[in-house]
């Protein structure tokens, strides 16, 4: 365990990917640990419709790693939305993230332990309040598992982009796709070193309005 303050862990829990130890294998029981962790997270109703699909198998992980790097080639050239896509590369910080992702679409496959938050019943096409009461009810828990990652030497990150492929996912790991919704793949490593560092963020007073969104932030 590292002796990360509660502040520090939930400052310093990186999206992790070329500092991710492809080398060496992450034990069932500290990923269990972490699940057990995710599990006291909040959901609706606490009905816990979550499931988590724990990949270590090497030909599954090769499966996983081929559909992700299919699918960040789609996210470059097209971005997430069909409607609104994603803003080209602005700034080096920008440039700087999607070389790292590229780094990780590169060695998905390597990384030795894959997780799969899920959701049942699927929300496609359904309106924002089921949306809303379905991600937040698995994201709480993925983000749990992720800080306890942390606490335990691990790195991880937030991915999305296997999800234009999500039926083949499914196939691939056995998920039955017309109940079960994928929201996330989550790589999960060693660190090389622990120490990590607050990520840069907008400033407080850009994105916080108190009590009127038109009446400024001061
Ligand atoms: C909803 C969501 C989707 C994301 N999808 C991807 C992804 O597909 N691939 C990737 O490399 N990073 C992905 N990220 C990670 C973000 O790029 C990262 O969290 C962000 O750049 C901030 O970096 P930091 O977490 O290290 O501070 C995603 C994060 C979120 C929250």
């Amino acid at each position: 365990m590292t002796d990360l303050t509660p502040d520090e862990l939930l400052s310093t829990t990186r999206a992790v990917r070329r500092r991710l130890d492809l080398s060496r294998p992450v034990s069932r029981e500290l990923i269990e640990q972490c699940l057990a962790l995710a599990l006291q997270a909040p959901s609706g109703g606490n009905r816990q419709r979550w499931s988590f699909v724990v990949v270590t198998d090497p030909a599954k992980r090769a499966a996983l790693g081929e559909l992700y790097r299919t699918g960040f080639g789609r996210y470059r050239s097209q971005g997430i939305g069909t409607s609104r896509s994603e803003p080209a590369p602005r700034s080096d910080a920008q440039a700087r993230i999607l070389r790292s992702a590229q780094y990780l679409a590169d060695h998905m496959h390597e990384v030795p332990a894959l997780v799969v938050p899920c959701m049942s019943p699927r929300t496609d096409g359904a309106p924002v309040v089921e949306q809303a009461s379905a991600f937040g009810s698995i994201l709480p828990a993925a983000w749990s598992f992720m800080l306890a990652a942390r606490a335990r030497g691990l790195g991880t990150a937030w991915t999305t982009v296997h999800l234009f492929h999500e039926r083949e996912a499914a196939d691939v790991l056995g998920i039955p796709y017309d109940d079960v919704m994928q929201v996330a793949l989550i790589p999960v490593a060693h660190t090389v070193g622990t120490d990590f560092r607050p990520g840069p963020r907008r400033d407080l007073t850009e994105v916080v309005h108190w009590d009127d969104w038109g009446a400024g932030t001061a």
